[in-house]
């Protein structure tokens, strides 16, 4: 099976820590050279002290700074990379929206939500499919979650981003597809980052019960009953990164462990 990503340029967004972190070391390991992007310099400083990187095999990696929110910027600094070099594999994923139930949400938080997600992630594509044209070679995949399966209670703004990037997806995969370029999503279910450590630290307060009394609770709904490992999630990214998953298009690939109940 050729998982070799030697000699292949990846973009992974919101890679400062959590599950982008993880890609970014997945795909490292396999032989890309990564550009990570978050607003967080120091952070990807130190990610890339953790990354393999073969410099005999000319494998390179460094980051951008830059804020998903502040798109014109992005654009500037993505086109100032892309004139470097092209690249073949884009990691599209960003920090999730607040929680709180849908009725109580504003006009404007849906406004930031589509714009962080949505728009960015097309933005991105945008400035980096000409590149991916040029080389037969292109992989895109977004960072969801498996409420684009089941709604979960109390991510009002969440599920419902999630679902348009999705459909946003799809509608990618099927125009990209001649190109040699596939487009996926990955939908982590639980997943330890310091984010899922915030949430439920919040929760544990709220309730007056432990921390390890919630996760507890949540590992007992999940087949596997354990929460996931941010590098479980970067491992699937990195195989649909890879030449092996060149037939995989247009897919949901839940990596949750088993709670999603449905097909
Ligand atoms: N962990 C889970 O259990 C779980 C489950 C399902 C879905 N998800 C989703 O998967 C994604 C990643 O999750 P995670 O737990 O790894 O999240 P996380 O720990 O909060 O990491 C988010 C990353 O995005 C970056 N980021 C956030 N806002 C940004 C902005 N405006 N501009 C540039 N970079 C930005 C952060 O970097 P800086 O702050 O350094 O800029 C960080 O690197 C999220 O969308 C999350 O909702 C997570």
């Amino acid at each position: 099976m050729n998982l070799s990503l030697l000699g292949k340029n990846a973009l992974v967004c919101g890679a400062s820590r959590g599950i982008g972190k993880a890609a970014a070391i997945e795909l490292a390991s396999l032989g890309a050279n990564v550009t990570l992007v978050s607003r967080s310099a120091d952070k990807m400083s130190d990610v890339i002290k953790e990354m393999d990187m073969d410099i005999d095999k000319g494998q390179d990696h460094d980051f951008l700074v830059a804020d998903f929110l502040e798109l014109s910027d992005l654009k500037k600094r993505v086109k100032g990379l892309v004139l470097k070099r092209p690249y073949h594999i884009l990691v599209n994923n960003t920090g999730g929206p607040p929680a709180g139930p849908i009725l109580k949400a504003e006009k404007d938080e849906f406004d930031v939500a589509f714009q962080q997600h949505l728009i960015c992630n097309h933005t991105l594509v945008k400035l980096l499919q000409k590149g991916m044209i040029a080389a037969g070679y292109g992989r895109v995949i977004n960072v969801i979650s498996i409420s684009v399966k089941t709604p979960i209670d109390n991510l009002g703004v969440s599920n419902t981003i999630r679902g348009a990037v999705a459909s946003w997806s799809k509608t990618m995969a099927n125009e990209l597809g001649q190109y040699g370029i596939t487009v996926n999503n990955v939908l982590p279910g639980y997943t330890d980052t310091e984010r899922l450590r915030e949430l439920f630290g919040q929760r544990a307060e709220a309730s007056g019960n432990s921390y390890e009394s919630i996760i507890e609770g949540i590992s007992e709904t999940i087949p596997a009953k354990r929460l996931g490992r941010a590098q479980e999630i970067g491992s699937a990214i990195a195989f649909l990164a890879s030449p092996a998953a060149s037939y995989v298009n247009g897919v949901n690939l839940a990596v949750d462990g088993g709670v999603t109940r449905s097909m």
